[in-house]
């Protein structure tokens, strides 16, 4: 068992003997005939090669998030948005039954809801007061992985990088995931530059938010190469579909990047637009890192139904600490616009 690594010690320990799908594809082989994986010899669309399946891991996508992120190629997996790379990890080291994850609440629900459907538990913890980490975080003992994120949805509150490494070091037997869904809109919070140092930590990116891909499904998940080899043995043959790395590269070029932080400066300045107004009439306005607002409003029902009434769908909440908040996503300056006029109204 002792000379077993980090990710080997923690994963289902059935995968370790497990001789993951050998596609076609990942077979590879050298020929002008291929006639190898059932497909058809005929391409009736105008993208080339989609009469083919697709690479495993596209080798343009992973190279052009590399050169994005500053991460190694070698430590990055793509896949079919955050939500799967989530779902990866719970399949790949938690036991049905007997492991758990744990989560800082409120925040993402998707990290329990991936758990309970494999049968592993969730401890679910609390964020402090202000939606940072408690000083003592000894409740997430025994869980093999611990999501942390950062900004938090749907707080929009941010953790810094000195008090995730606390965490990282406080913690070198479980997995550190932190899911920097949202990232873009406070680029000087990422973890990623840790990746190098830190053998339990997990990052999770995604194109659906700041590079407004959210339609096309295109994640990452960044880690040590012994994380992503136990990832590698439960990913599905072909998760990226050919249509979408296309897409996806374009969006990483310098071009596709320029647009998104032109976006991303043209979202936050809506928002400060919006906090501002929030703040001015009263609501309780939570600081936010991400593309989205959570206030909180002494008569709920009323703005509720008035944001309804006006053809504005926000998104409210059962959770008992956010029964009383909205959360608003940052939009264009027109839309802001009319949705600052009926808050206007609502809370005049
Ligand atoms: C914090 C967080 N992580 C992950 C996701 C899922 O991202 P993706 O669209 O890449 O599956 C979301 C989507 O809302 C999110 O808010």
């Amino acid at each position: 068992m002792s000379n077993l690594n980090l990710a080997q010690r923690l994963a289902r320990p059935e995968l370790l003997d497990l001789e993951p799908y050998q596609s076609a594809r990942r077979i590879g082989g050298r020929g002008d005939i291929w006639i190898n994986a059932n497909e058809s010899p005929f391409n009736r669309t105008e993208l080339a090669r989609l009469n083919r399946y697709p690479e495993c891991q596209p080798p343009e996508l992973i190279a052009a998030y590399s050169k994005y992120s500053n991460v190694p190629a070698a430590n990055i997996v793509c896949g079919r948005g955050a939500d799967e790379a989530i779902e990866l990890l719970i399949r790949a080291f938690c036991i049905p039954g007997r492991d758990s994850i744990a989560i800082f609440g409120p925040t993402y629900g998707m990290y329990s809801i991936s758990a309970k459907t494999f049968n592993v538990g969730v401890n679910a913890l609390n964020l402090s007061e202000d939606y940072q980490l408690p000083s003592d975080i000894s409740g997430v003992k025994g869980c093999k992985l611990v999501f942390i994120c950062n900004p938090n949805n749907p707080t929009g509150t941010v953790l810094s990088v000195e008090r995730i490494e606390q965490v990282l070091q406080q913690l070198p037997d479980q997995l550190v995931v932190v899911d920097e869904a949202y990232i873009e809109f406070c680029p000087e919070n990422s973890v990623a530059k840790l990746l190098e140092s830190y053998p339990n930590l997990v990052i999770l990116r995604t194109l659906s938010k700041a590079f407004a891909l959210a339609g096309a499904r295109c994640g990452f998940l960044m880690a040590s190469t012994d994380i992503i080899d136990i990832i590698m043995l439960v990913i599905a043959p072909y998760p990226v579909p050919l249509p979408v790395s296309t897409l996806a590269v374009q969006a990483l070029s310098d071009d596709g990047i320029t647009n998104m932080l032109a976006d991303v400066a043209l979202l936050k300045a809506q928002g400060q637009r919006l906090a501002a107004t929030l703040t001015d009439l009263g609501a309780k306005v939570v600081p936010s890192g991400a593309n989205f607002l959570l206030v909180y409003f002494d008569d709920i029902a009323k703005i509720s139904n008035g944001l309804k009434d006006a053809g504005i769908v926000a998104r409210a909440y059962r959770d008992p600490r956010l029964v009383d908040a909205i959360r608003f996503s940052f939009t264009n300056e027109r839309e802001t616009d009319q949705i600052i006029t009926v808050l206007q109204q609502l809370l005049a």
